[in-house]
């Protein structure tokens, strides 16, 4: 799709250009569609691009997958409670009430949108078996008091870094340091490989066991059985769920990942763009960051709460430009507001006055001028 003229603006627009086209053809004529090589390819990749050194990727169909198997290797079950942002995609809480524990909703804090650590230690119990860091936007919350906290109490860590993708922090990517971090590589994350995700553990011990739950409990996956010629000799361990990666998918994935550094430093610079054209705006908050280290999934603004930002999206929709609203606050959901909380008052607060705006991987000089002026207008 491309933006015509005048035409709509949409908040995310893929790249799926002709390395994406040929690299689903190639892996169409391999003729070899479920779990294979080319998943394993695109495994060691992702450990390379994230510097991984004695930590171990094992590719899902879903960042929601990724999450359920990091908290089912973490030891998360009924009777547990895990300590989560009620401020994020309700992924992360489905992903845990899967296991059968309980979610407890923490605070944000609002620097980074991320988890505030107070928060989270006011609600420690002798039941709380994890906590769930999520890196909103792209932005490294502050993990570095998470795993302190974490390693303090005996907890663990689940880091849902969905929108992190390419974050470094203190000089390393997110996902090369902690406990367990899980990535998305759904259709509009800063790369795709159409739906997809990936559990990133430190632990060889969790391996074998990732894969057995990736596959619905079976031992060994179909490609190592073929090169046995038996397929049909395996053996079933546990109960497991169908969240494998296939081949055409971690073709798309590999063929976005080669064009990643592109991507990021477009979108840092789009993000500066949008910093830039707002920092006189009275009522426009930006995140107090120059990108330098982020890899932006979304870009966010914050306008004054009540009926503001229902017209400033108004406003835009009538100027074409879409905007959209990341995240409402899962404790207000039927199916969580019995959940056990903190006093949620900077996600009650912020989640009335977030507004995303459109970045794309490639977004030209026209695009990003429509979408500035549409903010904009509405203010001046
Ligand atoms: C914070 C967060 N976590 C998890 C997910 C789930 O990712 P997926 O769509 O790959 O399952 C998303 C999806 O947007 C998300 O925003």
């Amino acid at each position: 799709m491309k933006i015509e003229p005048g035409g709509p603006i949409p908040v995310y627009l893929p790249y799926l250009g002709a390395e994406v086209h040929a690299a689903v053809d190639d892996a169409l004529d391999e003729g070899w569609l479920g779990l294979g090589p080319l998943t394993a390819r695109f495994e060691q990749e992702i450990s390379s691009y994230l510097e991984l050194s004695g930590r171990y990727t094992v590719s899902t169909n879903s960042c929601t997958g990724a999450l359920h198997l990091a908290s089912l290797v973490a030891g998360v079950g009924p009777g547990d409670e895990v300590i989560c942002p009620s401020f994020t995609y309700v992924a992360g809480h489905q992903a845990v009430s899967a296991t059968g524990a309980d979610i407890v909703f923490c605070d944000i804090e609002q620097e980074t949108l991320g988890v505030d650590p107070a928060s989270v230690r006011s609600l420690v119990t002798d039941r709380t078996k994890a906590v769930m860091a999520v890196h909103y936007a792209g932005i490294a919350c502050r993990i570095d008091e998470i795993n302190e906290l974490a390693a303090e109490h005996g907890l663990r860590v689940i880091e849902d870094a969905a929108h992190a993708f390419g974050t470094r922090h203190r000089g390393r990517p997110i996902g090369s340091f902690g406990d367990l971090t899980c990535f998305s590589f759904g259709p509009v994350k800063v790369i795709t490989s159409l739906e997809g995700g990936a559990v990133i553990t430190p632990h060889e011990t969790d391996v074998q066991r990732l894969h057995e739950l990736r596959l619905i409990g079976v031992t060994d996956d179909t490609d190592a059985r073929y090169k046995r010629g038996r397929t049909w000799d395996y053996d079933v361990v546990r109960q497991g769920y169908r969240y494998h990666l296939g081949s055409v998918p971690a073709a798309i994935g590999l063929s976005q990942l080669a064009m990643i550094d592109t991507f990021i430093s477009n979108r840092q610079r789009y993000c500066r763009i949008y910093d830039e054209s707002f920092q006189d705006l009275r009522d426009v908050t930006t995140f107090d960051t120059d990108f330098t280290d982020v890899s932006p999934y979304i870009y966010v603004i914050r306008v004054p709460d009540g009926d503001a930002r229902t017209k400033l999206m108004e406003h835009m929709r009538g100027l074409g430009v879409a905007s959209g609203i990341h995240f409402e606050g899962a404790h207000n959901y039927t199916f969580y507001r019995d959940c056990r909380r903190s006093d949620l008052s900077v996600t009650e607060r912020i989640s009335e006055q977030v507004v995303t705006l459109p970045l794309h991987p490639f977004m030209d000089e026209s695009t990003t001028d429509r979408v500035v002026a549409s903010v904009r207008s509405f203010f001046e």
